[in-house]
Order: C-alpha cells, then structure tokens, then sequence
C-alpha cells in the first residue's frame, strides 16, 4: 500500500482495440486499490502509462509521437515517470530503453497483473523495470472484475491467437490462444451485473474457437447459451469472428438467443481469392459468401461489419475490384478499411510492399466512398422501422440529443435527457444519414 500522503497520480492513455481497453481498466483500477490516484489530464499526473497498440506502423507512430513529446519534461523533472505497456512493449522489449531514454517502464501484455508491484519498484528509484516475456496470460480466476462503470462491459473469453494471418502482429504480441473457462467467465459477468452493467461484450480475437484446450468441453454456442440465461444482462455482443470458424452453430445462437444482438463482425480482408491465400485467411471469397447467405437468411434483420485491408502486397488493380466488387454485392453497415502497414515480424512482412502509399490511399478512399454510401441506403431503409436502443452518452452535437446503439449495431440519436442513460428504449427510425438513425421516442 502506498503512503497516502504521497499518493502518487498516474494518468492512462490507452491506444488500440477493445482488449487494450479492457486491460486498461484492470490496471487502473489495481493501482487504485493499490493507493494511487488517477490524474484527470497527463498534465497534473506524475506518472503516464501508454498501454499501447501495433498492429500498424501509424499506431506506434502516436505513442512515438507522445513519449518523444514528454523528453524535456522529464528532463526537468526526472521524478515524473514513464510507461509503455501492452503490444508495443512486447515487440520491442529493451529496445524501449534505448531508443526513447525517457521511459522507465516496460510491460507486456501478458504481465499486466504484475503493473502495481512493478511501478512501485519504479517509483521507488529502480531504473528500467520490464516484464515482457511471459508470453502464456495468467488470469484471476475469480474476483477479475475490474470495470470501469457505465452499463456497458467488456468481459474477456480468450486471450492470444493461432491464426497468424500473414500480416497481422497480434500472435507475436499477444501469444497463443488460451480460452478462460466458462465458470469465471460467467462469474465475472455476474459480478459486472451486481455492479450495473446490462450490455456485455465477449472479447477474443477468435471468439468462434472458444472452448479448444479446456478440461470442460466447450463450444462458444454454448456460452452464449449460459451468459443468456444470466439475470441482470441485458444484451450481448461479441467480437471477433473469423469466417472459418463462423458456422450455422453461431448463426444459430444469435438467431435463439434473446439477448445476444443480430450483429455479426466478420472481417473479410480482401475480396481476391489470391490475396485471401496470401494472407493465410484459409477460405475463399466464395466460401465467405455462402455464410454470409446462411446468415442472413437466418438472421435477416441482423447487422453486418467488417475489416478489409487495401495495398497488401502484390495487390493488382484486378484484385482491388475484386474487394470492391465484393463490398458492393455484400452491402455492409459499416466496414473499417485499413492500409496495409508490414510487421515484423509477421510473415508478410517478408514480400515486398510493393503498392505505393499514394495507391493505397486512393484504394482506401475509395472503398470508404463506397461504403458511405452503401450505408447511407441501408439506413435509410430502416425508417419507419421499431428499434430497441440502449442508450449510452449526451450526444457531441446537444444536451438534449442522446446516442446509443440499435440491436444491429448501427449507431442512433435519440432526443432526450441524461436520465434516459443505461436504459433500453424502444422508438421509431425516423432519419437517416450514412452513420446514425435519427429515432424517435414510442409515447
Ligand atoms: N482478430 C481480429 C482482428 C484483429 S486486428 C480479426 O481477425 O478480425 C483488426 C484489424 O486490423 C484486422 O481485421 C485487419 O483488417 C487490420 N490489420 C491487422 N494487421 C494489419 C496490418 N499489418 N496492416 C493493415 N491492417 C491490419
Ligand atoms: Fe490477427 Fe488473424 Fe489472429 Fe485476427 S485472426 S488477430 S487478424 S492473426
Ligand atoms: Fe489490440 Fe493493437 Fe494489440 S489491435 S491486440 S492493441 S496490437
């Protein structure tokens, strides 16, 4: 424990996905129970932790950008401390140290249980902690409640990934997949609902081969199926699948299951059948397309996302229209499009990236272009519709304006006050631009 009258602030800024989020609220809220406060800006904090991201060269360039900004600070006062946690850290260790001199501290993500006792160690003079090699998580199995408040969280299933798409960083960073097994889960979720959370999101980088390597059989079905049946939660959502392990089984449960969402994130990544090989996604665009038919036609109200990646190596034009022909068959609510950024060390990291960045810019333009458009249709054919929304903050725009999500995902405006927030509403679309629902209140 810390001595109180020294409380020490720390400020958090985390960069990423879902799971450095999640991460983050776990070590904020261990070093509050530790006896540290959390600064409200990096400005009046004496101590910053980065829980920083690679899975592209522009999200490592930010966290360079903010160490480098707080060199002279440090050098005027060399007691203000420094941290680099989760992917970064493990991809490039020591060599933290020696590049950017400023840091103190380097954590990886599979070490972050062990940040209290490690900052304290900083705080106490001892110069460059890093813990970065425990590749395999370890968890608390019970008690891992960690939550940031709010009505909406996030409940980590799995860790790591055995996919190794030929671009992606996240294996090397995050280590091999290990599934949580069922009864913490399901206790930590009871737990989150005693708190006041409704909305629960299962996270894993491949939530469809939840279960592999439990004593307990278990298939993520069939989670689904347990965390439906806890009182208290609202709705859930789960991210992410990967279209090879997507099968009937899933489409199944988000059809049955009354609290699970008709959404689905199924990232594609390319519509070329050449470069999907390329990539290691281990289908065809055909085989993605027939599940996609499945589902639908299961599920034909659900909600439909996805990731694509533009400029991976050896990417032709034919191959582009390929994608863009896809997206334009598919017709996506939304779709988050990526430029291809090499990382080693990732296999692809190896061919040459040979699509310029001025094409690869005009690639993902272009899609971004297609895309607006698709769902501003799509969008628009929901008005008139009945939608459930839970709605979660003040919108940016007015006080008198609240956002909140749809069933499907698609984001909504609701007009009303502060007090309608954590609850489920039901309402009317009424508008439509290419990214929200305008929605009005059933009386
Ligand atoms: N496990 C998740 C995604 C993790 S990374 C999944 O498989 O869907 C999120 C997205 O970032 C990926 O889907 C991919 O579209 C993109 N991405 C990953 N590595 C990338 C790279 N090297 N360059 C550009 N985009 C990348
Ligand atoms: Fe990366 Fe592929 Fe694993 Fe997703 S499934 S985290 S893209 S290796
Ligand atoms: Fe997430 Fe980025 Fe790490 S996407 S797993 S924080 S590399």
């Amino acid at each position: 424990m810390v001595n109180q009258s020294v409380k020490k602030t720390v400020f958090i800024r985390t960069f990423g996905c879902q799971m450095n989020m999640r991460d983050s609220e776990i070590i904020r809220e261990m070093l509050q129970e530790a006896g540290y406060a959390m600064a409200v800006s990096l400005e009046e904090a004496d101590a910053v932790l980065f829980n920083t991201c690679s899975v592209r060269q522009h999200a490592e360039d930010r966290v360079i950008g903010n160490i480098r900004a707080l060199a002279a600070r440090k050098k005027i006062n060399s007691d203000f401390k420094i941290g680099v946690l989760g992917c970064m850290a493990k991809r490039h260790g020591e060599m933290l140290f020696k590049e950017y001199p400023q840091v103190d501290m380097v954590v990886g993500p599979s070490d972050i249980y062990a940040v209290p006792e490690l900052f304290g160690r900083v705080l106490s003079g001892e110069e460059k902690v890093i813990a970065v090699k425990n590749i395999k998580r370890p968890h608390k199995k019970v008690g891992n409640t960690y939550w940031d408040g709010g009505f909406s969280a996030f409940v980590n299933i799995m860790y790591g990934c055995n996919n190794f798409c030929s671009y992606c960083i996240v294996p090397y960073v995050r280590g091999r997949e290990v599934s949580r097994p069922k009864n913490d889960i399901v206790n930590e979720i009871k737990e989150l609902v005693d708190k006041g959370a409704r909305e629960i999101t299962l996270l894993g980088q491949n939530v469809n081969s939840y279960g592999k390597g439990l004593t307990n059989k278990i298939k993520f079905p069939e989670l689904l199926e347990e965390v439906n049946k806890i009182e208290g939660v609202s709705r859930i959502r789960f991210t992410t699948s990967h279209p090879k392990d997507a099968d009937k089984s899933l489409f199944r449960a988000i059809k049955d299951l009354d609290k699970v969402c008709e959404s689905l994130h199924l990232p594609l990544q390319s519509g070329s059948n050449k470069i999907l090989d390329l990539m290691n996604r281990k289908y065809t665009y055909e085989e993605y397309l027939d599940k996609i038919d499945l589902f639908r036609n299961m599920v034909p109200e659900a909600g439909l996302s996805t990731d694509i990646v533009v400029g991976f190596p050896s990417e032709k034009e034919k191959d582009h229209n390929l994608t863009r022909k896809a997206m334009q068959e598919i017709r996506y609510n939304s779709a988050f499009i990526f430029k291809y950024s090499p990382r080693a060390p990732a296999l692809s990291s190896c061919l040459v990236d040979d699509v310029s960045e001025e094409v690869k810019k005009e690639r993902n333009n272009e899609l971004l272009e297609i895309q607006k458009k698709i769902a501003h249709k799509k969008n628009k054919a929901l008005i008139g519709t009945l939608q459930e929304v839970l709605i979660e903050k003040v919108s940016r725009m007015s006080d008198k304006e609240m956002v909140g999500r749809a069933r499907n995902n698609v984001s909504c405006v609701v007009e009303g006050d502060e007090s309608l927030i954590g609850k489920l509403v039901q309402g009317e679309v009424v508008g439509a631009s290419a990214y929200t629902l305008k929605v009005g209140l059933l009386k």
